[in-house]
């Protein structure tokens, strides 16, 4: 794992948009998350967009996940969230935006998603947000590393933190992220320290689910200092490969 920590949100957003720059040749599906972290970088891409700098006329989008049981259009959807601040501002073409639904029959819907992703292919770039309780997309605590996009109930802790529309979602599974060929995490904030601490230093395994991108070959993990503020120096430096200090407080180190 790539890890980079950037003095603030801003500086993060920045970070990640210059990677996005530097794959977007690469990329023909493009895997995308909701939440605060990645809205400053979806920002960057909107002015990019503007400003002539790229196309995304010929990318395949999938989102993550999405809450059960509600109307895409309900204003507290994901479908909805994305729209506002990705899809009406760059030229994504609607029919290739693919989102699980929202409401019908389980097992349809995930088959019907599983199925899109196995025909277009997982993402060439997936962006991920990390739950304070180490979940990647819904991918609660207790989430199989071998899953697929499957109907989930949230767990009490993301009620309490989320306070969504429903208790229940359809996520893509750990095995379709881990499926993807590059990862940009994003977390920023202190109440994200926990969650990134365990993922980059703690041991893999179910309990915290982001922890299982120890081992995908090309995951970016862009934190600023809060989100980096527990990072556990001794683990980190046991397996460090590479580091490198930037000015503005920024650091990057490889594992
Ligand atoms: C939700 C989403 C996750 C996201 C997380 C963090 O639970 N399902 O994909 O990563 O929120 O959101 P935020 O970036 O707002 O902290």
């Amino acid at each position: 794992m790539k890890v980079f920590v950037e003095k603030n949100y801003e500086a993060m957003s920045q970070m990640a948009f210059s990677l996005f720059l530097k794959f977007v040749p690469e990329i023909k599906v493009l895997g995308l998350a909701t939440g605060n972290s990645p809205v400053g970088f979806y920002k960057r891409i909107t002015e990019a967009y503007k400003e002539g700098e790229i196309s995304l006329k010929n990318v395949h989008t999938f989102n993550l996940d999405e809450y059960f049981g509600i109307d895409h259009g309900h204003p507290e959807s994901y479908r909805t969230f994305m729209g506002n601040h990705l899809f009406s501002k760059v030229d994504i073409q609607e029919n290739n935006i693919h989102f699980p639904e929202s409401k019908g029959e389980p097992l349809a819907i995930t088959e019907n998603y599983n199925r899109q992703l196995d025909e277009i292919g997982h993402p060439d770039l997936q962006v991920l947000g990390i739950g304070q309780n180490g979940h990647i997309a819904f991918n609660e605590p207790g989430s199989p590393r071998h899953a697929r996009t499957r109907v989930i109930r949230l767990t009490q802790s993301t009620i309490e933190v989320n306070n969504p529309p429903s208790k229940y979602a359809v996520t893509m599974g750990l095995e379709d992220i881990l499926s993807s060929r590059r990862i940009i995490l994003l977390a920023s904030g202190r109440s994200k320290a926990d969650a990134v601490s365990r993922m980059i230093g703690g041991p893999l395994g179910y309990t915290v689910p982001a922890s299982y991108l120890q081992e995908h070959p090309e995951t970016y993990a862009i934190l600023d200092h809060e989100a980096a503020s527990r990072l556990d120096i001794d683990t980190v430096e046991k397996r460090m490969k590479e580091s490198v200090e930037f000015g503005n407080d920024s650091y990057y180190f490889d594992l």
